[in-house]
């Protein structure tokens, strides 16, 4: 790690954290059940057997979150609000709660609206899911948007729809495969609708958080090449495009249901901001015999891609390869392929899983990351903001509590939180950033 010091990012660039309400909330029994509830009861499918019950516990020791947040002097958090607990009596008060303690530390709320958790009783394959996403977000933005000035209303739809509808590794299971394309339109229709619910309720800010993988072909062959642009296409493009251009690329929109022309002018409504999370590239090349597995995306035969391991970089706990660069490929990319369409970019979440509290490795990795991306920042991409993942360790979905994002450790049997070294390093970038 160099020991220059880091790069000035522009005046009123946002630090942030992320969070999700899953991940961390626990209190279960406060909110209706979600589909991450009804998968966790699915034995074998969390790593390490556990589920997110009580989690951080952070429902009942939010005070104690929020002065974390609070001495680490970042400028914003990002949360998410669990639609099962908003459904619940009560639920709306915690979010009111917390928007009040996060607000009294001088932080801006940033809330996501949907964070994987889905109401057990919905289903994205379903159209109408979509309307009671723009209802649900309308009724947060009733009680929360007098202190709340930007909102997220999804977070990677691209990530939920492989890992959850098509491969069945995540919530809700499916293993739809390319039948889990109506999915992916469904959820982005959501986001339309909720952005034209959260503006009539007097919101300006709004954005999405759309995960973002630059993708390698395994080799230069044209096979390697075809499957690498099938793969981009399906994991970067099928989101980007229709909100950015207001249209699917070339291939895709006859694959969703019906005619989705009027849909996509919803979907394209403008934006405020866009989100990326950014973690990895992907290697991809021609199909195989044999399934394919790269940092936990599980690829079975059969299909016009496999996933190969990056080599010739380090990895993190989780096997992601480490490749700051791949940070500001990804915002220069979205620059040179949508130009002026592309608002402004936060990074929503960025960040790795690696075990102890002298976590120098996540020291390393945010350094470098943030030193690419001020790189990017530098050759005139305008981005606005970067949020760290995450504050706690947490649930970390299949992988359970066995893998360790936090900037702040969390002792899962005593719930006791540790500021770790990544913690007090962030915080004195921060200050040497004002
Ligand atoms: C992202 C998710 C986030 C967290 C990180 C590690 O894909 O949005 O909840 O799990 O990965």
């Amino acid at each position: 790690m160099t020991t220059d010091p880091m790069p000035r990012f522009p005046a009123g660039f946002l630090w942030g954290v992320s969070t999700s309400a899953h991940q961390i909330e626990g209190a279960a029994e406060k909110r209706e059940r979600s589909v991450w509830d009804a998968f966790t009861d699915r034995p074998g499918r969390v790593a390490d057997g556990s589920t997110a019950a009580v989690a951080c516990d952070h429902y009942h020791r939010y005070r104690e979150d929020v002065a974390l947040l609070a001495g680490l002097g970042v400028d914003a958090y990002r949360f998410s609000v669990s639609w099962p607990r908003v459904n619940s009596p009560g639920g709306l008060d915690f979010y009111d709660r917390l928007v009040d303690e996060v607000c009294t530390a001088g932080v801006r709320p940033v809330p996501t609206l949907f964070h994987w958790d889905l109401p057990v009783t919905l289903d994205w394959r379903i159209r109408d899911t979509a309307f009671r996403f723009a209802e649900y977000a309308a009724r947060v933005a009733d009680r929360l948007g007098d202190r709340v000035p930007s909102w997220i209303t999804l977070n990677e739809p691209a990530e939920h729809t492989l890992l959850g509808h098509a491969l069945g590794v995540h919530a809700p299971g499916e293993e739809l495969l390319f039948d889990a394309l109506p999915v992916a339109h469904h959820q982005l229709l959501a986001h339309g609708l909720a952005v034209r619910a959260l503006r009539a309720a007097g919101a300006r800010d709004i954005g999405i958080a759309n995960s973002h993988t630059p993708v390698r072909a395994a080799s230069d062959a044209p096979a390697d090449r075809e499957a690498a642009d099938f793969y981009d296409l399906l994991l970067n493009r099928l989101f980007a495009d229709p909100l950015l251009t207001g249209r699917y690329p070339r291939g895709v929109a006859e694959l969703m249901p019906g005619d989705v022309a009027a849909d996509l002018a919803v979907i394209a409504e403008p934006l405020d901001f866009y989100g990326v999370n950014y973690y990895a590239p992907t290697s991809v090349g021609a199909p195989t015999d044999a399934p394919s597995d790269a940092g936990g995306v599980p690829v079975p035969a059969g299909l016009p891609f496999s996933v190969r391991q990056i080599e010739g970089y380090p990895v993190t706990d989780f096997g992601w390869p480490v490749v700051p660069g791949g940070l500001a490929e990804v915002v220069t990319g979205l620059r040179d392929s949508y130009g002026d369409r592309l608002p402004p970019v936060l990074i929503t979440e960025n960040g790795c899983s690696y075990p102890g509290l002298d976590d120098q490795d996540r020291i390393a990795f945010l350094d470098a990351h943030l030193r690419a991306l001020h790189g990017a920042v530098a050759g005139g991409v305008d981005v606005r903001g970067y949020f760290v993942w995450s504050l706690l360790d947490n649930f970390e979905w299949a992988a359970g509590y066995a893998r360790r994002f936090g900037l702040v450790h969390v002792d899962f049997a005593t719930l006791t939180r540790t500021p770790k070294a990544s913690y007090h390093w962030f915080r004195e970038l921060l200050k040497a950033q004002r």
